[in-house]
């Protein structure tokens, strides 16, 4: 695996702020937003081209345009955040979608739903801002390579060490992350983290 941490000080303050237990539900979706179009910059950084003439208003010259675009693939509920910047950046990008549960009293990630057809030679990009245990990312990683994929990016926002010792065996395992946060908690929640990110993006403010 290769770990990338995204060091960037606009990322760094779009991150304070979600880390930020005062900031409410709407401004959280905008800063996911904000955040996730920069990783979606920086996850694509390597995408093959292929040479393409273009007309200037001057002359002809030869472009690029990209040779093939990742499928998407958004961990429900709290990768739905990272959805839309990826797909601002990445229009022609099919999106399939996977729903998995970490069970709240032992850590276990349980299997929802999923919509993955044949992965064979694609590149895959994972989209789950919080890796804890690594749990969940190393289930939909495992199908994900059982369906053939030739390579995978895993975009998180705040990681923690325990869940990055546990992805360090996948070979074809690109890890990109804001923030390698300090520890796991008893409940295996991310310190200092930011809570619950699927809670602060959709359960709205609880009066
Ligand atoms: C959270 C988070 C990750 C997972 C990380 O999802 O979005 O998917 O936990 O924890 P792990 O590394 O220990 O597996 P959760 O299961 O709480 O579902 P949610 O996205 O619906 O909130
Ligand atoms: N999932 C979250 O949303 N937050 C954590 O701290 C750990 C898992």
């Amino acid at each position: 695996m290769e770990t990338i941490e995204f060091e960037h000080p606009v990322a760094r303050s779009i991150l304070t702020k979600l880390r930020d237990r005062q900031t409410p539900p709407d401004e959280f979706r905008k800063l996911s937003y904000r955040l996730g179009f920069m990783l979606a910059v920086e996850a694509t950084r390597n995408l093959g081209t292929l040479p393409l003439p273009v007309e200037t208003p001057m002359e002809k010259t030869f472009g690029e345009e990209c040779a093939e675009y990742p499928i998407l693939l958004p961990v429900m509920r709290a990768g739905l955040g990272l959805l839309a910047p990826f797909q601002e950046l990445l229009p022609e990008s099919p999106v399939a979608f996977i729903a998995m549960k970490r069970d709240e009293k032992t850590g276990e990630a349980e299997w929802l739903y999923d919509s993955i057809q044949n992965l064979q030679g694609r590149d895959i990009i994972i989209l789950d801002p919080m890796l804890a245990t690594a749990g969940t990312a190393r289930s939909v990683i495992d199908y994900v390579l059982d369906k053939g994929a030739e390579s995978i990016t895993l975009i998180s926002v705040v990681a923690a060490p325990e869940g990055i010792y546990r992805l360090r065996n996948y070979d074809k395992l690109t890890f990109i992350t804001v923030s390698v946060d300090r520890e796991l908690d008893e409940n295996w929640f991310i310190l200092p983290g930011l809570g619950d990110f699927g809670d602060r993006l959709y359960k709205g403010n609880q009066h």
